[in-house]
C-alpha cells in the first residue's frame, strides 16, 4: 500500500523536530478539549520521544483532561530500565499534577502477555465504551525503527495481520510485547510519526516508496482514516 494523504515535513535538527512535535500536540489538544472536552494520546517508546515527554511537561495545561496510554509497551515490570512506561513517567508524568486514574499502561506482570493484552483491550474498551467499533485515539504518536518497525509492530510477525483486536502481542527477536494493532492505530484522528537520525534513512525510502513490501517494512501499514503527519529531522529525511 502506498501512503497517500500523508503530510511529511523535515525539520532542521532534533530539537527543531521535538518543537514541531510538542507544538502540533499542544494543538490537537486544544482542538479536542474544545471540542470533545478531552484528550486521548497514546505514547511511543524509545528513545527518541524522550526530550518531547520533557517539553510537554514544561507546560501548564488541563491535565485533569488529558488521558495518556502507551501504543506499545515491553513485557518487564514498570520499573524495568527498558519499560516504556518509565521512561514517560520520568520525563513527564511524575512532574505535572495529573490524576493517576488518567494514567493508562498497560499491565505487563501477569506473566502471560496474550492474557494482558486481553485485559487492556477490556480496558480500552471499558474507557471509550465501545464494545464493538473500534476506538479513536485523538494523537497516536509513534516512532519509527531502522528496520522500518512501529510500535511493536515488526518485519513478518503474525501481529502485523491481526485485524479483529485492539491489543496483541508483538515479538521482537523472540521477546514479547504488547502492541496496539494496525486496525486500531489506522483509526485515530492523528497519528504522529516522529522520526529521528541517518540510520532511519534506508527504512524511510522505503516505507515511502510507491511500491514496497508491507510485511517487511511495517511502518507503511500505517494510513490512518484521520490525519497522518510525518516529522523528520534532517539526518533521517534529507534525501526523500
Ligand atoms: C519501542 C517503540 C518503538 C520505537 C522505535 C524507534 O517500544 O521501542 O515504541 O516502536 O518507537 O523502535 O525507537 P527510537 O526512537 O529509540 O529510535
Amino acid at each position: 500500500m502506498a501512503i497517500l494523504n500523508h503530510n511529511v515535513e523535515v525539520l532542521a535538527d532534533k530539537s527543531a523536530l521535538i518543537e514541531r512535535s510538542r507544538d502540533i500536540i499542544l494543538d490537537r489538544i486544544q482542538t479536542a478539549i474544545d471540542s470533545r472536552g478531552q484528550f486521548t494520546i497514546a505514547l511511543s517508546g524509545g528513545s527518541t520521544p524522550k526530550p518531547l515527554y520533557e517539553a510537554l511537561s514544561a507546560q501548564s495545561l488541563p491535565w485533569s483532561k488529558i488521558h495518556i496510554f502507551w501504543g506499545d509497551e515491553r513485557y518487564v515490570p514498570a520499573t524495568h530500565q527498558d519499560s516504556n512506561q518509565l521512561m514517560a513517567r520520568q520525563a513527564w508524568i511524575n512532574k505535572i499534577e495529573i490524576p493517576a486514574s488518567n494514567i493508562h499502561p498497560m499491565n505487563t506482570t501477569g506473566g502471560d502477555p496474550q492474557q494482558d493484552a486481553e485485559q487492556h483491550e477490556v480496558e480500552l474498551r471499558q474507557f471509550f465504551q465501545t464494545t464493538a467499533e473500534i476506538p479513536s485515539f485523538d494523537l497516536i504518536l509513534l516512532g519509527m525503527g531502522d528496520d522500518g518497525h512501529t510500535a511493536s509492530l515488526f518485519p513478518h510477525t503474525e501481529a502485523l495481520t491481526v485485524g479483529d483486536r485492539l491489543i496483541t502481542v508483538g515479538n521482537k527477536d523472540g521477546q514479547p510485547r504488547l502492541t496496539f494493532t494496525v486496525p486500531l492505530i489506522n483509526q485515530a484522528r492523528c497519528v504522529l510519526f516522529v522520526v529521528a537520525g541517518t540510520n532511519k534513512r534506508p527504512a524511510l525510502k522505503q516505507v515511502f516508496a510507491t511500491q514496497g513490501d508491507d510485511a517487511q517494512y511495517p511502518s507503511r501499514l500505517i494510513q490512518p482514516q484521520g490525519e497522518l503527519i510525518w516529522l523528520l529531522d534532517q539526518a533521517a529525511g534529507g534525501e526523500l
